[in-house]
């Protein structure tokens, strides 16, 4: 088995302990590296991101970061944070392009909104994503679900599908690893469906992903298919330059316009082939994180390459 095959389950485990959390969070060269991911603890900074991002072209996604809430004050807090976000990007919004696209969206992670608190959990972020939902309407901004583990997909999609009558442009995220996902994206991708398709980023048991690459990579191909083929407004998330280059045949033979789709990528990564993306005419959007909650999201993106785990450890070596 090649090492990178043995990191990724060590460094998925490792995001989710407390211990590790801790001292990871420690070490003061870290934070440079952190930085590559996310866009600063405030929301002035992330603010100042986005603003650069739409100035070369790009559309973002907000991401207040945390997840797996333990405190309802905590979920409470997040929400507060994301409206504090929603009034300083509808200011930004008043002088953006109004078209059938909305270059200003915030993620939302329903564990940061309570869904994860052993009572009522459910409802919690049901009524916090409702929220957020009422005030980003306002403020003519999109909002997006994102996908967890496994074990809140069936709570996600329930509440993605109670908003989305009231808020019909509510978008989600479907992972190509589950194995249940190709049925997730015949049933969602109706007329007015946002459907965010990405691999996949967490720690999943053999039972309900499949583990291998190719087998992930087929899936998408799969997924991406269906939703291409359906009515609605598919979201291609990925780095991978063999998937980009199928969702362009993809588009193409399914006669897609430069409005009915988009490309995704997160903040800090393949910022060349974003910007050429753009330059083609795609719609690109960044997934913009920020917040000092960040370790779980920084250790996800550490398991998803070998080459950045080797430049962490290098950047501990003292001199
Ligand atoms: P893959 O991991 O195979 O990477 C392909 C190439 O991209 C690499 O060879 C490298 O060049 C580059 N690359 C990828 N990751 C990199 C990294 N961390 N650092 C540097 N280079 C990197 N997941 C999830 O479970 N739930 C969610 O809600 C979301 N949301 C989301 C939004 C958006 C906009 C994106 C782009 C991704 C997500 N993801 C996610 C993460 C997703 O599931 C997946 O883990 C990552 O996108 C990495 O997979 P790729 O498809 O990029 O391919």
């Amino acid at each position: 088995m090649p090492f990178s095959a043995l990191l990724r389950p060590a460094m998925l485990a490792a995001s989710r302990s407390p211990r590790m959390e801790r001292t990871i969070t420690r070490i003061p060269t870290t934070k440079k590296l952190v930085d590559r991911f996310v866009a600063g603890d405030s929301a002035d900074q992330a603010v100042a991101a986005v603003e650069a991002l739409l100035g070369s072209g790009r559309y973002v996604t907000i991401d207040y970061l945390g997840e797996d809430t333990t405190e309802i004050e905590q979920a409470r807090t997040t929400v507060t944070h994301y409206l504090h976000m929603l009034s300083a990007l509808g200011r930004l919004n008043s002088t953006a392009e109004t078209e059938s696209v909305r270059p200003l969206e915030v993620s939302l992670k329903l564990s940061a909104l309570g869904q994860s608190l052993p009572r009522d959990g459910h409802a919690i972020a049901l009524e916090h994503a409702h929220r957020i939902c009422a005030a980003a309407a306002e403020a003519g901004v999109w909002v997006n679900i994102d996908a967890e583990d496994h074990t809140t997909t069936d709570s996600t999609l329930g509440i993605v599908r109670e908003l989305r009558g009231e808020f019909p442009s509510l978008g989600t995220v479907l992972q190509a690893y589950l194995r249940r996902t190709e049925g997730d994206c015949r049933e969602l991708s109706g007329e007015g469906s946002r459907i965010r398709l990405c691999k996949g980023a967490y720690k999943e048991p053999a039972s309900v992903a499949y583990q291998d690459r190719a087998e992930v990579d087929a899936s998408y191909l799969r997924c991406l298919r269906v939703l291409m083929l359906g009515d609605g407004y598919p979201m291609v998330a990925t780095h991978d330059p063999a998937l980009i280059e199928a969702a362009r045949e993809c588009v193409e033979t399914t006669h897609r316009k430069p409005d009915e789709f988009e490309f995704q990528m997160l903040y800090g990564i393949r910022d060349a082939e974003q910007r050429r993306l753009v330059d083609e005419g795609n719609h690109l959007r960044v997934y913009v994180p920020y917040g000092d909650q960040w370790y779980g999201y920084f250790m996800r993106r550490l398991a998803e390459r070998p080459a950045n785990v080797a430049f962490f450890l290098r950047s501990l070596k003292p001199g």
